[in-house]
Parts: structure tokens; sequence; C-alpha cells
């Protein structure tokens, strides 16, 4: 794994770094749902982190919380969810970072060692991940990491409370090509 990012799974060190969450808020208010006011209260994290656990614990999900070696910083998250196995044996791909740790790298760098061990390790073979049109650093991450773009959806997720289009991408698992 790269001397930079650092993967962590821990309610602990998640819930201690809410305040970095609310830093965010404004970043990530156009690529996420309304949040209401309760959903950056401690209690709201702490539930949320339970949930990926368990979601976790059911290999229904693989919840990733990036985190800075040097400082120990909160910087990001990526999140496999939807796993589905039998012939299908796919998930979703969610991703955010900080807005200071934008243009370095970081989450390309991340998600190809995700990428890596959810193909290799938990043996699936398509990875998707959806973005809006206008979300030209997501576009360019996705086609970097080479997903290919698959079509678009219209009013896919209300998101920041409007509908939204949505162009669909795909990796599949070199190994199952
Ligand atoms: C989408 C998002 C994760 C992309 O983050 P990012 O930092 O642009 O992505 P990367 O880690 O791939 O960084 C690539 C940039 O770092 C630069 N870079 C610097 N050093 C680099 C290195 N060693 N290796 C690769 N890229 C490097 C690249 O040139 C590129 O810069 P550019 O975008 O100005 O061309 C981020 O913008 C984000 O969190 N946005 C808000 C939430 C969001 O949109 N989520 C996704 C919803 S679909």
């Amino acid at each position: 794994m790269s001397p930079r990012p650092r993967f962590r799974s821990s309610k602990k060190h998640a819930c201690g770094r809410s305040p970095r969450i609310n830093a965010n808020r404004a970043h990530l208010k156009p690529w996420e749902p309304l949040r209401p006011r309760s959903f950056y209260t401690l209690q709201s994290i702490q539930n949320r982190l339970e949930a990926m656990e368990r979601q976790m614990e059911a290999e229904s999900a693989l919840h990733l919380l990036l985190f800075r070696r040097d400082s120990g910083q909160l910087i990001g998250d990526c999140n496999f969810t939807n796993i589905v196995r039998g012939p299908f044996q796919a998930c979703h791909l969610g991703f955010s970072i900080a807005r200071d740790c934008e243009g370095q790298g970081l989450m390309r760098e991340c998600l190809a060692t995700a990428i890596e061990y959810v193909f290799g390790e938990l043996g699936l073979h398509r990875i998707m991940a959806n973005y809006r049109p206008e979300n030209e650093r997501s576009a360019r991450l996705l086609t970097g990491l080479r997903f290919e773009r698959e079509g678009i959806a219209r009013a896919y997720l209300k998101l920041n409370g409007a509908w939204a289009d949505h162009v669909l991408t795909s990796l599949i698992n070199p190994a199952d090509c």
C-alpha cells in the first residue's frame, strides 16, 4: 500500500473527528441528498458508523475511512455498497475527500488500492460508479481508473433537493475479461 493514504474502519477514530465532517458541508452539498441539521450531531454520526459496521459484518458493503498518516486527520471516505452476489457479483462505489485535500491524487491512490482488494480479495466482478455530468473531478478520477461510460440515467438521484441526471460507469474485474 502507498505510504500516503491510510485505510481504517474505526468508529472511535471517526467520531473524534466529527468537526472535520462539519467543515466540509458546503463542499459536499451539491453531490449529496439534503441533510437535516441532526445529520451532523455526534449521535447521528455514531449511528451511521454502527450501521456501516453491521453492513460490513453482513458482507453487504465495504466502508473505508481515509486518514492522513502524518496528522491522523479524517480526510475522506470510499464506500462499496449494495454488494450483490449470485450471478451479478457487483457493487456500487461512492467517494469523497475534504476540499483541502483535492488535486493531490490522494483519492485516486486510495481507490486504486481499494479496487484491487474488492476484485482480488472479495472476488467481485463489477464495480458501478455514477456521477452528475457537471462533476468533472469525478469524471476525471473514474476515467483515469479505467471505468467505462455506459450511458446516462435521467433523474437518477435526488441530490441537494432536486432529481439529477447521472453518467453511469462501471469497471469489470480484469481477471474476468
Ligand atoms: C470527486 C473527488 C473525490 C475527486 O478528488 P480529486 O482530488 O480531484 O481526485 P484525485 O485523487 O484523482 O486527484 C487528481 C488530481 O490530483 C492531481 N495530482 C497531484 N499529484 C498527483 C499524483 N501523485 N497522482 C495523481 N494525481 C495527482 C492530478 O493532476 C489531478 O488534478 P486535477 O483534477 O486538477 O487535474 C473530490 O472532488 C470530491 O470529494 N468531491 C466532492 C464529493 C464528490 O463529488 N463525490 C463523488 C460523487 S459521484
